[in-house]
């Protein structure tokens, strides 16, 4: 009898670990464990021997019900993971599967355009930075050269974040917090671009946007002068616009760079749109970086991308490139 319960164990193991769903193992396990299970048979036979050889089935019977128990367990574990795998990949969704099925969409008219510019910079032998939205004040004001009741704080309207002290987290008003953060982390010969996302606490027009997108150039070298940096706005107005654009310095201030100076682009028909700020990376800013001014000179520049796309593309409302409304976003 001993010899029948081993060989029923046996059996239930090997049935077991050839199930392979989760409910033939249930009906498998109904059928070892069950009311009506070959092992429950021999409880009717028990009454019959004495009782020495009771105990001795007994014991065996509770064993082979134990094992095949433990079986039975370690199988749906097995099974489960299997399928949650299956599940996992029947419910995928690949995104660039999406991307690469011909008419099924195309990148944002302010995503092309980065990527165009970055083309261009990086023909020039510039390299491509970026850096967090979410900034602290050191990188978005403090190292920029803006004194803690500079008056120039609030040249930009500022989104600050409930994080950490009152006016320690901002949304970042510009890309220039990331030219910081390259002079940090890297040595001259500086070449880098940097286009990102930024936030202004003001009122949206057809030309102003409270979040919206700049381009930042930064130029760290020995001998580099405002030569250079006229030289690079002009030449990065006709590789995007074309050789019928020119562009213009007017003086201005900004407390990160001196002298400083706005510019503006002319379209062929002789009007100017104003586009952004730049000009010499001032002493304390390269100071403050740990770059000795004495021995390294820089420009920098930086532009909304939003005005530039519109303006190629003849789009009049910036808060178009806003929306969501595919009629508008198709044409691109
Ligand atoms: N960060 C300035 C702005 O957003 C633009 C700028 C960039 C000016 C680089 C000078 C140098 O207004």
């Amino acid at each position: 009898m001993i010899d029948d319960i081993r060989h029923i164990q046996d059996r239930a193991l090997a049935g077991l670990s050839a199930v392979t769903t989760l409910d033939d193992l249930a009906a498998l396990e109904r059928d070892l464990l069950g009311k009506t299970a070959e092992l429950s048979g021999f409880k009717k036979v028990m009454g019959t021997l004495d009782h020495d050889a009771r105990r001795e089935v007994g014991a065996a019977l509770n064993a082979a019900r134990e094992a095949i128990s433990e079986a039975v367990a370690q199988r749906r574990s097995e099974l489960e993971v299997v399928a949650a795998v299956a599940r996992a990949e029947s419910e995928r969704l690949d995104l660039t599967e999406v991307r690469a099925g011909g008419d099924a969409g195309h990148l944002h008219l302010v995503t092309q355009t980065i990527e165009e510019l970055e083309d261009v910079f990086v023909g020039l032998g510039f390299s491509v930075a970026e850096g967090p939205e979410v900034e602290d004040d050191w990188h978005n004001f403090t190292a920029l050269n803006f004194g803690a009741f500079h008056p120039a704080r609030d040249m930009q309207d500022t989104f600050f974040v409930g994080l950490g002290g009152p006016r320690e987290v901002v949304m970042r008003t510009h890309t220039s917090p990331v030219q910081i953060r390259v002079m940090e982390n890297q040595r001259p010969p500086i070449y880098s671009v940097m286009p990102g996302r930024v936030y202004r606490n003001e009122a949206t027009d057809a030309t102003h946007l409270a979040v919206f997108h700049q381009l930042e150039c930064l130029v760290v070298d020995r001998g580099i002068t405002f030569g250079h940096l006229a030289g690079t706005i002009d030449m990065f107005t006709k590789a995007y616009f074309g050789p019928g654009w020119t562009s213009r310095l007017r003086p201005s201030y900004f407390p990160f760079t001196e002298p400083s100076a706005e510019f503006d682009i002319q379209r062929p028909d002789g009007t100017w749109l104003e586009l952004g700020g730049c000009g010499m990376v001032h002493p304390n800013v390269l100071s403050n970086c740990g770059i000795d001014p004495e021995e390294y000179s820089g420009f920098a520049f930086g532009f909304g991308l939003d005005r530039l796309a519109a303006t190629r593309h003849g789009v009049t409302d910036l808060r178009e490139l806003a929306s969501t409304d595919i009629r508008f976003l198709e044409q691109f």
